[in-house]
């Protein structure tokens, strides 16, 4: 068998935590592979709404196994907080919850050395979630990083005292208050938390249950356009959020990769600093935010939002190598007069469909403008009832994008979910 992939096509929140949790039924291993608690995955059905950070969003169906692969950042403190959550849920993750043992641990000091580098920033701070992403990833690369793996050695405490001090150095760099200390009897508890799961090589694990024939499916975090490499640079995450993520985070092999499933909104939202060529600063913006109930599941920051991105759509595209696309929130779009879709950047006096190197280059988008449709569509479970202006605007971009949109997704819940 091969892995499928499942990841985000825009700046994140398309809505790929619900998609997971509604495809879970159909495989068997569900797998995140990077990425950390910066990422808020909502999940709603039976009139129960949840989110996760750090844990694959299969494990509300029973017979499957998950896994938090090699490339994620596991924060011992909200790995703690998010098992106790689901605990009180009457699900026991303990069967159905494995950890790579090459997961990198998130630190108290590195959460503060991401407050203290995003405060010294100033205004050009990246908007970072404050979850210590960026140190950590840094560590790893770095080569100074802790592991899960390390939670069982006899020498834990000493590596983590000699990494900690490692920060203090560095932090003095700094005109930054903290305190270490205060924070650090949770995280030994979430360490103790962390011991009690079955710690594994995943990367065995992953290959094993491909060779034996089941269906894994990987799940990203964060979006295409805040990947480390292609994204908004600087205005990123610190991970390679795109397909091939999925083979450095499990350790699987690009030949083993199957289906690429690329969600994103029907329309597009950012949180955090940094460019959006669509953003939509006046009532319109404001009206998507408010129907769309955009604000962060992680931060509660209200998300930036404007109109669906072609050019930076296709260019995830490319580098996904995406097979299907699924679209979320089209409901959010009923009632809007008109919708407009972005074909083409204005910059430096020529319209081009490529993106730039530096997203700030954009001086303004070109739009093709779509009439709306009136029709509340939360209630639509067969594509007969699509109304006629999306399925024109779903089949413009299929035409653009040259790939069928199989999965239309219309409200939060589980259920609200149209095949195409
Ligand atoms: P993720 O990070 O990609 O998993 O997405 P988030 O959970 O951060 O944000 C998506 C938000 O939209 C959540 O509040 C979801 O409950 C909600 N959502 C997902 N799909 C749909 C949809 O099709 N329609 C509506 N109205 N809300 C949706
Ligand atoms: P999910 O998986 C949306 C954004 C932050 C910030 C930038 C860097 O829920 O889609 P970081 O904490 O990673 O150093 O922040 O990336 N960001 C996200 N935006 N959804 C996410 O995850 C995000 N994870 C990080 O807002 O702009
Ligand atoms: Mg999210």
């Amino acid at each position: 068998m091969k892995a499928d992939v499942l990841l985000g096509l825009q700046w994140g929140d398309e809505g790929k935590g619900k998609i997971v949790d509604v495809l879970t039924p159909k495989y068997d291993v569900i797998t995140r592979f990077q990425g950390g608690p910066n990422a808020g995955h909502s999940l709603e059905f039976n009139q129960i709404k949840h989110v996760l950070h750090t844990i694959p969003s299969g494990v509300f169906h029973d017979g499957q196994v998950n896994i938090i692969g090699n490339g994620v950042v596991i924060d011992p403190v909200i790995f703690k907080k998010e098992t106790e959550s689901i605990a009180k849920l009457g699900v026991n993750l303990i069967p159905k919850l494995f950890i790579s043992r090459k997961a990198h641990l998130i630190l108290p000091s590195h959460r503060i050395l991401d407050a203290a580098s995003e405060a010294a920033k100033g205004i050009t701070k990246i908007g970072s979630t404050l979850k210590g992403i960026g140190p950590t990833y840094m560590d790893k690369t770095g080569r100074n990083g802790l592991r899960v793996g390390d939670i069982l050695s006899a020498d834990f405490l000493d590596k983590y005292n000699h990494l900690k001090k490692k920060h203090i150095d560095l932090l003095r760099l700094y005109d930054f208050v903290y305190n270490i200390e205060e924070q650090e009897a949770q995280w030994f508890a979430g360490i103790e938390e962390l011991r009690r799961y079955t710690i594994v090589d995943s990367e065995f694990e992953i290959n094993h249950f491909l060779s034996a024939g089941k269906k894994v499916l990987a799940e990203g975090a964060q979006g295409t356009m805040l990947d480390i490499d292609f994204g908004s640079y600087p205005f990123v995450t610190s991970s390679n959020t795109i397909s091939a993520g999925a083979c450095t985070g499990l350790g699987i092999a690009p030949t083993r990769i199957g289906e690429v499933f690329g969600v994103f909104k029907a329309y597009c939202t950012r949180v955090g600093s940094g460019p959006f060529p669509t953003e939509l600063l006046d009532e319109t913006g404001e009206r998507l935010r408010q129907k769309g109930h955009e604000f962060g599941a992680t931060t509660g920051r209200p998300r930036r939002c404007g109109w669906l991105d072609l050019v930076a759509l296709k260019y995830s595209i490319m580098i996904n190598g995406v097979t299907q696309l699924f679209m979320t929130k089209a409901d959010v779009l009923s009632e809007f007069e008109y919708i407009k879709v972005c074909t083409g950047y204005n910059v430096n006096g020529h319209i081009t469909e490529r993106l730039p190197y530096d997203l700030n280059e954009v001086d303004s988008a070109e739009y093709f403008e779509f009439k709306g449709w009136d029709k509340d569509l939360t209630q639509v479970d067969n594509k007969e009832d699509i109304p006629d202006n999306l399925n024109k605007y779903i089949q413009f971009i299929e035409k653009e994008t040259g790939l069928p949109i199989t999965i239309v997704s219309l409200g939060p819940d589980r259920k609200q979910i149209l095949y195409r």
